[in-house]
This record gives structure tokens, C-alpha cells and sequence, in this order.
């Protein structure tokens, strides 16, 4: 099985979470999976909150009802990918870009699953370049920051989030005290958010191995 088998795999699996109400989408290559399997379960399902354009853009062709998160409050099920999962069902996401949104839509939901392929799973958050969305005005005050804790930012160049911000990925951090991590980067002034997702973990992880789907709760 390869990478864009287990995430099929994995996303096809988030369909037994999908039983009615209104569902919360995420973003990225798995996600689109997920995406796509929705069409074989739409009927069940009233509509959906999407976490981005691109993840609009797709469920729009598939002819799903999409909502304002502020009509739909609360979302029952929201699915969406990670970067690097942990066992504690702890994450890094924001790989694409989307990590407000998503963090956003996930506090919304009532219940969380997470869909990856077993290249997802570490011991230890932070292999992974941590993703952290600024103003743009505050960027470099943000970086100076983030060396501060031990991190190496990179200015995303050319990118710009669905909210009109910049990203810095911040290589280097070995993530061992993941919600407290999440508190200090979000009390940096200028952060609009961190992908780090501790604080509100999945409540489901779904991952995707050559022997099948392995199924972690909190
Ligand atoms: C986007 C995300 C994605 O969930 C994460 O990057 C995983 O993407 P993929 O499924 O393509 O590996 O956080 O902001």
C-alpha cells in the first residue's frame, strides 16, 4: 500500500463518524480523500464548515451545502489531516497553511478525527517544521521571539493565508510539553495562531498502516 493508498484508506474510514448533522472539513491531500468518499454519504449529512478555499472549492463541486460557522455552531464530527500526530492524539498541523481555520472549526465541533498515514505518527512533536501564522507587520518580532525558545523560523515566502497573513515554519523544536508549548506561542504578540493542536487534541486519530487502519480514542 502506498502513501495515497493509506490516506484514501484512512479517509474512507472517517465515514463511520459521519452519521448525520452538519460536518466540520479540514485541509490537505487527505482531507481532499475524505472529500471525495463524502460523496457516498451525503444524503446523512445537512451540510458542511469548511477550514479553507481550496477545501470549498471542492466540496462546491460535489454539491454540498456549505454553512458559516457562525449559523452552524455547534458542528457535530470535524475530520481533517495533521502533519505529526502523537499518541495523546496531540498534533502539528498547518502544513498547508490553514491552521487558523482549522483550529477554529475544531474547537467547534463536538467531536474530532483525525485521518493520517502512518508517516504521521511521532514520539515527539517538532520533527516536522512547526507552522505559526503572524500579522505580517509583526514577523520578524515573532521570529526574534521564537529563537528566543530554542526554534529556527523560516518566513514562508510567497504565501499568503486565506486570512491575509504570513507563516513562519520553526524547525528545531523538540515539542516534549505540547499545551504548554501552544500557551507560550500564542502569548507572543503577533501570533495569530500556533499548529500545535494540544490544547484541543482529536478525539479520534484514524491511522493508516500497510495492515489496515488503526483506531486510537482519547
Ligand atoms: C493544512 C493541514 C493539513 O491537515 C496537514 O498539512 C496535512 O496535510 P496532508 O493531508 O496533505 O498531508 O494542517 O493546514
Amino acid at each position: 500500500m502506498d502513501q495515497a493508498e493509506k490516506k484514501a484508506a484512512a479517509a474512507q474510514a472517517a465515514l463511520e463518524f459521519v452519521t448525520h448533522g452538519i460536518v466540520g472539513v479540514g485541509t490537505g491531500s487527505t482531507v481532499n480523500c475524505f472529500i471525495d468518499a463524502l460523496a457516498q454519504v451525503k444524503d446523512r449529512v445537512e451540510g458542511a464548515v469548511s477550514s479553507s478555499d481550496a477545501s470549498t472549492e471542492r466540496l462546491n463541486a460535489l454539491g454540498v451545502p456549505l454553512l458559516d460557522l457562525n449559523d452552524a455552531q455547534p458542528l457535530d464530527v470535524y475530520v481533517d489531516g495533521a502533519d505529526e500526530a502523537n499518541e495523546h492524539l496531540q498534533l502539528i498541523k498547518g502544513g498547508g497553511g490553514a491552521l487558523t481555520r482549522e483550529k477554529i472549526v475544531a474547537a467547534a465541533s463536538a467531536r474530532f478525527v483525525c485521518i493520517v498515514d502512518d508517516s504521521k505518527l511521532v514520539d515527539v512533536l517538532g520533527e516536522f517544521p512547526l507552522p505559526v501564522e503572524v500579522i505580517p507587520m509583526a514577523r520578524a518580532l515573532v521570529a526574534n521571539r521564537l529563537v528566543g525558545m530554542g526554534g529556527q523560523p523560516v518566513w514562508r515566502k510567497d504565501f499568503v493565508t486565506d486570512n491575509g497573513n504570513h507563516i513562519l515554519d520553526v524547525h528545531n523544536l523538540r515539542i516534549v510539553d505540547p499545551p504548554t508549548m501552544e500557551s507560550q506561542i500564542n502569548d507572543i504578540t503577533g501570533v495569530v495562531s500556533v499548529g500545535i493542536f494540544a490544547q484541543r487534541p482529536a478525539d479520534v486519530l484514524l491511522i493508516a498502516g500497510t495492515d489496515g487502519v488503526r483506531k486510537i480514542l482519547r
